[in-house]
């Protein structure tokens, strides 16, 4: 459409007589130059922003919501940064109208939130709260009104607190029952006005780092045979709760999942080195991923953990392996793998001391990361349809203030340089045909990053969390030009 009346212009310039030859010769390459940019996406692309409700939603004591294991674990002292909690965070569940404009004015098609399951069902189970989910149901009509796409994940980490109390937590398979009749209700409830789901948020974070490394909520360090089971737990809920979603929709949904995936990429790129990555993100992602795909943990897998081998039934796997319509991959690193003689063949290489990495010191940087993964993914398990569903940096960023700009501004340009350099890589993948379908930055707002509190800011929006003033960066007009060309520069 904008290229059209792009033209359109161009055409009447040309035809108007008082132009030097030279002057029209300018006007004209000027769109031929533009849209003759290999680097578009597609026309339907779609590009969105990502957040998570514990992290924006604050209001946790309102309309009935329940506690969380991350409510309990952030007013644990020592457990946060500075003991921070997520009680105020952005205060989104009362200004997301102003965020919804603010993403109009940024031009997305899409916008990845999630759901507090204590806020549908405050005891995890039982009795549901409708003022709960009343709030998701405005949340999407403004979405829908300013033409946004919902695209709503089930669980992002804010376990009822009565579920840990009563069952600990993921450690029982009555918490993966739960979960699926939480979906069968809510999904039932919001189908009609969402149509893409997300079951579950990053095993590979929640359920190693709460329950096995204890840096997270519920901040249990199990040993092992109990750590490797949880995690069995938490994928055999994923695939009851991909069958409760379509059992309740009440019209055509897509369900899928939003997984960390271990990244992995061939250190050079060759036959060898490429055959070496693809076994490696098989392997690396194999209690999560793979299993959904595949129906089976890998021999690999289960050999290394030996007596800690978690136990499961052939039904069990059935149910991991229940097909989704498509996979959220949320990656911002990725690591490079070697080919070896040793089974299963592949080495993972170690990063040096001075590998660079952005303010949060688990973002290396490498924006090969979105090229390799989803092109590895796609052909390992043919899967059709992928969205990168979080991808973004922390940086230390500090609002400045001058003459011209009182109302302040945020020059990220750190963020804007990952951007540009990931972004690059993606295109990368879909100009050669990889099926990423579209992306979702994370996040529109600085907010509450877990343990780590409020020290890592990670939005295109600068938030003061003393007044809650939104701030747009430099990396939200980066971005904002993106999606209106619909291609990198
Ligand atoms: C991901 C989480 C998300 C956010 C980003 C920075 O692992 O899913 O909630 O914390 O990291």
């Amino acid at each position: 459409m904008k290229r059209r009346s792009f033209l359109k212009s161009a055409a009447a310039l040309a035809a108007a007589p008082a132009l030097t030859p030279l002057a029209r010769a300018a006007a004209q390459s000027v769109p031929a130059i533009y849209p003759a940019t290999p680097h578009r996406f597609s026309e339907n692309f779609i590009w969105g922003t990502a957040t998570a409700s514990y992290q924006v939603e604050g209001a946790v004591h309102e309309d009935g919501r329940g506690p969380s294991i991350w409510d309990t674990f952030s007013h644990t002292p020592g457990k946060t940064y500075q003991g921070q909690t997520g009680d105020i965070a952005d205060d989104f569940y009362h200004r997301y109208h102003e965020d919804i404009a603010s993403m109009k004015q940024l031009g997305v098609g899409g916008f990845r939130f999630s759901i507090a399951w204590p806020r549908v069902f405050p005891e995890g189970t039982g009795t549901p709260n409708p003022r709960g989910l009343d709030f998701y149901k405005r949340l999407v009509d403004a979405l829908r009104e300013a033409n946004i796409e919902p695209f709503c994940t089930l669980f992002h980490w804010d376990l009822p607190q009565a579920l840990q109390d009563k069952y600990g937590g993921w450690t029982s398979r009555a918490t993966a029952q739960a979960f699926a009749d939480y979906v069968h209700y809510t999904v039932g409830q919001l189908s009609d006005r969402i149509s893409h789901w997300m079951t579950i948020n990053e095993f590979g974070s929640y359920i190693d780092l709460g329950y096995g490394i204890g840096v997270f909520a519920p901040g249990l360090k199990l040993p092992r045979k109990e750590w490797m089971q949880t995690r069995h737990n938490a994928v055999y809920a994923h695939g009851l709760a991909v069958q409760a979603a379509r059992a309740a929709a009440t019209r055509p949904i897509q369900v899928g999942l939003a997984e960390d995936m271990t990244g992995v990429m061939p250190a050079i790129e060759d036959d060898a080195h490429i055959r070496a990555a693809e076994i490696g993100l098989r392997e690396e992602n194999a209690w999560h991923v793979t299993a959904i795909f595949e129906g089976r943990y890998t021999d690999h897998y289960l050999q290394s953990l030996g007596p800690d081998a978690p136990v499961f039934t052939p039904e069990e796997m059935k149910v991991i392996s229940t097909p989704i319509d498509f996979l959220g991959i949320n990656i911002y690193t990725t690591q490079e793998a070697v080919p070896s003689d040793a089974a299963p063949g592949y080495r993972m290489v170690p990063r040096p001391a001075s590998y660079p990495h952005m303010a949060s010191d688990w973002i290396f940087f490498n924006p090969q990361a979105v090229y390799w993964t989803p092109k590895l993914t796609s052909t390992l398990w043919n899967v059709k349809t992928i969205y990168i569903t979080e991808n973004g940096c922390s940086s230390d960023d500090v609002l400045h203030t001058d003459a011209q700009h009182p109302e302040g501004f945020v020059l990220d340009s750190g963020r804007v340089m990952y951007l540009r350099n990931y972004l690059t890589q993606l295109q990368r993948g879909v100009g050669e045909g990889v099926p990423v379908h579209g992306y979702f930055l994370w996040s529109l707002l600085d907010n509450y990053e877990w343990a780590s509190g409020y020290s890592k800011r990670f939005g295109i929006t600068y938030v003061d969390f003393e007044t809650q003033k939104r701030t747009p960066k430099l990396s939200y007009d980066f971005y904002r030009q993106i999606i209106r060309t619909n291609s990198l520069a």
